[in-house]
C-alpha cells in the first residue's frame, strides 16, 4: 500500500496493529474497484509469489518520490504502467519464481492493452552489497529487467534505477 498512498499523512499516529489493519482494508476496497492489479504465483494450491503493477495513477507516491521528480521526466504516455513490488515465499527464493512473476505481469499488461512500462530495479552493486545481510529487493534487480528488454531511463537515487519498455498490445 506504500506506494499506493500519495503521502503517509493517513498513517500519522497509527500502532503498527492499525496501519497493518488499515492496509487491508485499502487493499480490499482497491481491488474491489478494479484499482489494484498483480499476478499470483502457485505452486499446486499455495500462493508462492507475486508481483503487483499498476497504472501510474494507481501508485502517486513514486511521483512525489525526489528521486523520481529529479529526473524530470517529459509528459508521459497515457498509458504508463508500473511494477511496484515482487514478493517471493521464503521457501521458493533463489529458483526464478520472480523473474517468472515478471513475465506474467507483463504478458497481464500486454492482454489489457499495453502502454510504456516503468521499473525501479536495485543497480547490480547495491544487490551485491545487500544481499548479505538483506532480502529487500522488492522492485526487483536490473538483470531481471535488462533480460525482458527494458531500457536505462536513468538513476533513480544512490541505489535504483529507472527502466522502462513498451509493451505492445
Ligand atoms: C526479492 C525477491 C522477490 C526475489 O525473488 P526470487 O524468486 O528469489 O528471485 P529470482 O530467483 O527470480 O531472482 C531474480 C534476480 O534477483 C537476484 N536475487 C534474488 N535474491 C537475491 C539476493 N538475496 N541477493 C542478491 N540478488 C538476489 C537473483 O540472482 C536474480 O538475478 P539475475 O536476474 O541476475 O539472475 C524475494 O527475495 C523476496 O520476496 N524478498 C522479500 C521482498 C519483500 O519484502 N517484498 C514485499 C515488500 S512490498
Amino acid at each position: 500500500m506504500y506506494y499506493q498512498r500519495p503521502h503517509g499523512r493517513t498513517m500519522k499516529g497509527l500502532t503498527s496493529a492499525e496501519r497493518s489493519a488499515k492496509n487491508k482494508r485499502d487493499k480490499k476496497s482497491l481491488v474491489e474497484d478494479g484499482r489494484s492489479h498483480g499476478v499470483l504465483l502457485y505452486d499446486g494450491d499455495n500462493a508462492i509469489g507475486w508481483c503487483a503493477y499498476g497504472l501510474k495513477q494507481e501508485y502517486p507516491r513514486i511521483d512525489n518520490g525526489r528521486n523520481y521528480k529529479r529526473l524530470s521526466l517529459k509528459e508521459d504516455s497515457e498509458r504508463l504502467w508500473r511494477i511496484a513490488c515482487f514478493f517471493v515465499d521464503r521457501d521458493y527464493r533463489k529458483k526464478g519464481v520472480a523473474k517468472i512473476a515478471l513475465k506474467a505481469a507483463l504478458d497481464s499488461i500486454k492482454a489489457k492493452g499495453g502502454g510504456v512500462v516503468e521499473a525501479y530495479p536495485v543497480t547490480h552493486k547495491s544487490a551485491r552489497a545487500w544481499s548479505k545481510w538483506s532480502n529487500w529487493f522488492w522492485f526487483g534487480t536490473e538483470s531481471m529487467f535488462k533480460r525482458e528488454k527494458f531500457r536505462l531511463v536513468g538513476p533513480m537515487g544512490p541505489h535504483h534505477l529507472l527502466m522502462r519498455r513498451t509493451v505492445q498490445p
